[in-house]
Formats: structure tokens, C-alpha cells, sequence
């Protein structure tokens, strides 16, 4: 999380990150009924390579939305943000029973956009000027998928 390559489109980039500091921040969504923080593992081996949040959820829209950081940079281009996705998508849309995710992506985050876009996300606007990164304004692509629109698999 203090790999300025990893956290360069992520507002983690703001903060410096200690493991006290990041086991809190997994304890406090580990009781938390709206944000939901899950592990990514490999299949082979176990290793830990990253993270997905589903949340924060908003119980009244049944909306929520999706994050994640493949903080082994090694492990990218290798189709887990895909996966990882559309297991949050399974995830989302079957027990937690919500009707829509969304995803805001930093102009310049090719990989993240495409890997939205492959599972079914649409792009629905763009928030222009939205984040201050790497001392230029950038947009933000707003991306959404309805429930009925996730194709699992
Ligand atoms: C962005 C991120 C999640 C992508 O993860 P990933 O596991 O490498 O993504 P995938 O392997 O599933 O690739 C998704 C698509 O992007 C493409 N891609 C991968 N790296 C790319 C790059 N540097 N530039 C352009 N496209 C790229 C892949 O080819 C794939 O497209 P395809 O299926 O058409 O071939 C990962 O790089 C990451 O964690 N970055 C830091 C945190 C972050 O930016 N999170 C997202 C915030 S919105």
C-alpha cells in the first residue's frame, strides 16, 4: 500500500500506511455491515495478492461501491482484477441481494477501466476535473452495472 505504482489512481496514495494502521483498517470493515472487504488468494499456493470492497452499501438503493488493488505488481496482467470482479459481482448481486455496483476510474487506469467494462459494466458518465493526481486534473469515468445485467461466468 506504499508502492506509489499501485496506489497511483487510488486515494490510498494520499496516506502513508504502517501494518498497525492497515490491520485496523481490516478490523474496523471486518465488523462492518455496509463495507464489505474480502481477500483475493491464489488459487495455487494461497498467496495473498490483493483486495476487493464491496461498500460502502446504501440499504435504501440497494447500490453499492466496488474497489480493488492487486498490490502484487507482479501478479498484474494476468486476469485477477477480471475474476475478481465478477466474483464481487456474484457476490453482490446473490447474498448481499443488491440491485446496482458502480465504479469511479482516474483517467489513465487502462487496466481497471477494461477489466469493469469486460464484466458488463457500462459507462455512464464522466465526472470532469474530479481528482487532483500526479499534480494534473483528471476526469473520472463513472461506470454502473444493474443486476440484471451481470452475466456470471
Ligand atoms: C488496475 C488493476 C486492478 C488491474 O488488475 P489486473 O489484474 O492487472 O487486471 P486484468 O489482468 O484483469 O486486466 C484487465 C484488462 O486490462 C488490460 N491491461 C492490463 N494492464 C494494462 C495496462 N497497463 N494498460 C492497458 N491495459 C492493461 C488487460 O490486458 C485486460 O484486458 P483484456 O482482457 O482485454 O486483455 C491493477 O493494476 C491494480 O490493482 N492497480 C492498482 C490499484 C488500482 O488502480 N485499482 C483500481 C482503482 S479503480
Amino acid at each position: 500500500m506504499n508502492d506509489p505504482e499501485v496506489v497511483r489512481f487510488t486515494e490510498a496514495r494520499h496516506g502513508v500506511h504502517t501494518y498497525e494502521s492497515l490491520l485496523a483498517y481490516v478490523d474496523k470493515l471486518g465488523v462492518s455491515d455496509s463495507e464489505f472487504l474480502m481477500g483475493l488468494f491464489e488459487t495455487e499456493g494461497g498467496r495473498h495478492v490483493g483486495n476487493i470492497k464491496i461498500g460502502p452499501v446504501n440499504a435504501i438503493h440497494r447500490t453499492a461501491s466496488l474497489g480493488l488493488v492487486i498490490g502484487e505488481r507482479t501478479c498484474w496482467n494476468r486476469g485477477y482484477a477480471s475474476e475478481a470482479i465478477r466474483l464481487a459481482a456474484r457476490h453482490a448481486f446473490g447474498p448481499l441481494r443488491l440491485h446496482k455496483l458502480t465504479a469511479g476510474i482516474i483517467d489513465g487506469n487502462e487496466a481497471s477501466l477494461k477489466a469493469f467494462l469486460k464484466n458488463g459494466f457500462v459507462v455512464e458518465g464522466v465526472r470532469r476535473q474530479q481528482n487532483l493526481c500526479e499534480s494534473t486534473w483528471r476526469d473520472e469515468t463513472l461506470v454502473g452495472l444493474l443486476a440484471s445485467e451481470f452475466h456470471d461466468g
